[in-house]
């Protein structure tokens, strides 16, 4: 069985594929990628700005960032961003609004080394607090950064160098905060896909995980085997119920089943029922035609246990689902 879901992979050795094919694998593999819009300076004092998306904080005490310039996959020759940060040892790192994305991208290109790419993008430099390079006033997260290390990945093309920053000084627009958290439907940045696709990070992109912070789930294995094998759970619907602390006790699940018996329900209602969000009438109408039929009332019960977990009702759903092995008692 293993080894026949294993036929649906390619399998890539690295020493055997082409750059270009394994540079394309890892953009495709790994996105959303944030972007980090670097500004440096050159010992001759050129401004240079670029995006970077090989790129994260690694952590928060020191606040630590670190990008990649990797080199040319061309001709295996470093990018001015890299030969600025070798001559002087600091950066501005910002983050990359949907407002400013087409500006950003133009100061991708490879204009030569004497070019200024604030002045390129149209985008504005204002001096920073604490380091030479200029901050972008358009971007409404900047970082003032001081490079600790730069770690060369390789020397050929394709090949990485990481850089490593400390953080010196954080700017904020004030008016992406909310609740002293950066709301991110204000801030709204966005991400690098692979080929020319970018991601949104706000708005319909955007949903919650709802985790317990004190406690732990009882995990998938600790769920029945009827439930764990369903065909009709998906593996994120499995996920939402591994993440409740207990599972409730026989007596909790009978009286949850009684409190919804003996309600009145039109069976003519149920299509309505089922193609609509109140999980609590769709669970009664489950209960309801039980005696009749029990398979139907099973599916019902089901439905109404998913309608419930999409609702970030947890706890209703492992009621629902678990009442269907005592509906009869
Ligand atoms: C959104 C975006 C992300 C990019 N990420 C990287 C990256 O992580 N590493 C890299 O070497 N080049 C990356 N590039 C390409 C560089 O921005 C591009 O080579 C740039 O011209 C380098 O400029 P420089 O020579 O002035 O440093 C990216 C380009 C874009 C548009």
């Amino acid at each position: 069985m293993a080894s026949e879901e294993n036929k649906r992979f390619i399998s890539v050795d690295p020493k055997e594929a082409s750059i270009p094919e394994i540079h394309k694998l890892l953009l495709g593999g790994i996105t959303p990628r944030p972007i980090a819009l670097v500004s440096t300076v050159s010992e001759d004092g050129i401004n240079n700005l670029s995006p970077f998306s090989f790129y994260n904080a690694f952590g928060a005490n020191p606040p630590i960032i670190v990008f990649s310039p990797a080199r040319r996959g061309r001709d295996g020759s470093t990018k001015d961003t890299l030969n600025n940060l070798h001559q002087i040892k600091e950066c501005v790192v910002q983050a990359v609004s949907y407002e400013m994305v087409q500006q950003v991208s133009l100061a991708s290109t490879e204009y030569d080394a004497d070019t200024d790419e604030f002045v390129k993008s149209g985008l504005t430099a204002i001096d920073s607090d604490i380091v030479k390079p200029k901050r972008v006033l358009e971007s409404p997260f900047q970082m003032e950064c001081v490079v600790q290390q730069i770690i060369p990945l390789g020397e050929n093309k394709g090949s990485g160098n990481l850089v490593i920053c400390e953080v010196v000084k954080i700017h904020v627009d004030e008016t992406i905060m909310q609740d002293g958290v950066i709301e991110p439907n204000l801030i709204r940045l966005v991400g690098r896909s692979s080929a020319n696709y970018y991601t949104k990070a706000f708005d319909c992109s955007m949903f919650e995980i709802e985790k317990p912070i004190s406690t732990i789930g009882i995990g998938i294995d600790s769920l029945p085997d009827f439930i764990k094998h369903s065909k009709n759970l998906t593996g994120n619907e499995l996920g939402k119920l591994g993440n409740i602390e207990l599972l409730p006790l026989e007596t909790e699940i009978k009286s949850f089943i009684t409190s919804y018996k003996n309600q009145k329900i039109n069976i003519n209602d149920i299509p309505k029922l089922l193609n609509g969000t109140d999980y609590h009438a769709v669970y009664a109408a489950g209960v309801a035609i039980n005696h009749e039929d029990k398979v139907n009332s099973k599916r019902i019960i089901e439905i109404s246990a998913k309608k419930a977990l999409e609702q970030n009702d947890n706890a209703f759903a492992i009621l629902a689902l678990l009442s269907t092995t005592l509906i009869d008692n």
